[in-house]
């Protein structure tokens, strides 16, 4: 058990990402938040799972820094969560001040760390925290791909009749509603799903999965999702500890990739060791081209918002 992973916000989705790191044996796990009592009391309750489960691993909650130092992963999911009828542009300004400070304090005590940011709005948060931490571009990324493209994969599935697993399917750009489900690229092991279904379906699969978390939000009326939003997580940082150089879509900094550079934006990277390994470019098409930099202007319009 030497992997440490720390994750910051004990609500919903960093207590989720908890338990699933947990489960997945990935290592010991500090839970971090300000508020006094409840990383405690949602780590004691995680802890003593371990006998039923079966995982070792030793969970602690905390509201000092200085408990997360030397960690292998930092998860930034503290902050605001959306309202019903709140757009997660509406959360950045107090967001910011947030996922700032987690940063900054969290890369002082781990600076060897793969920090990996959920807060939402995602794309500035993470730029955010890249500012904030001074980490190299490699070690630090959003979660909004894997989470996204989960959803497109899990109703492409529902609509087929087949296995969830075997839907393999990417989605680009923003996590906002001007994100890019790749419908060319999407497929049934191997085989196209515009073979499979008609074109009207797949743009209503394609519109459902970009309002994903704001139909979820609907529902909960608290909050927004937290089961696949932590799992996402884990699932980034599983294959940076075991170096598995799996491939997802994270919010990545872009350098010239795609023809975008200077901020963090959905693409397809590898992920090991060193973090983000590479990012997987391909060739767009025209209407590609022109909806993910219809994304590039959402985000640049969010990281002017962070004053950074
Ligand atoms: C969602 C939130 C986490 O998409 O942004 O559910």
């Amino acid at each position: 058990m030497k992997n440490k992973i720390t994750i910051i916000g004990a609500g919903n989705v960093g207590a989720t990402a908890a338990h699933w790191a947990l489960s997945r044996r990935l290592g010991n796990i500090v839970l971090l938040d300000v508020m006094e009592g409840i990383p405690q009391g949602k780590a004691l309750d995680l802890w003593q799972a371990g006998p039923l489960d079966g995982y070792a691993g030793t969970v602690i909650g905390s509201n000092d820094y200085a408990d997360s130092a030397d960690s292998d992963v930092v998860i930034i999911t503290a902050g605001l969560a959306r309202k019903p009828g709140m757009s997660r542009d509406d959360l950045l300004a107090k967001n910011v001040a947030i996922v700032k400070s987690c940063a900054e304090q969290a890369a002082r005590y781990s600076p060897n760390c793969f920090m990996i940011v959920v807060t939402n709005p995602i794309d500035a948060m993470v730029y955010t925290a890249f500012k904030a931490s001074g980490l190299p571009k490699h070690r630090i990324i959003g979660m909004a791909g894997v989470l996204d493209s989960a959803r497109y994969r899990t109703f492409l599935a529902q609509a087929l009749g087949v296995a969830p697993a075997d839907v393999s399917a990417l989605v680009m750009g923003i996590h906002g509603d001007k994100m890019l489900p790749l419908v060319r690229l999407a497929n049934v092991a191997g085989v196209p799903i515009s073979d499979l279904l008609p074109a009207e379906k797949i743009a209503e699969i394609v519109h459902r999965t970009q309002h994903g978390g704001g139909e979820i939000v609907n529902h909960l009326k608290t909050g927004s999702a937290f089961y696949t939003p932590g799992l996402a997580a884990i699932e980034m940082a599983e294959a940076v500890l075991t170096d598995s150089r799996r491939v997802m879509p994270c919010a990545a900094y872009l350098n010239g990739e795609f023809g975008i550079a200077g901020c963090f934006l959905g693409v397809p990277v590898v992920l090991g060791e060193q973090g983000v390994e590479r990012i997987l470019e391909f060739q767009l098409t025209d209407d590609e081209r022109q909806a993910l930099s219809e994304s590039v202007e959402a985000v640049r319009k969010q990281m002017e918002e962070t004053g950074l």
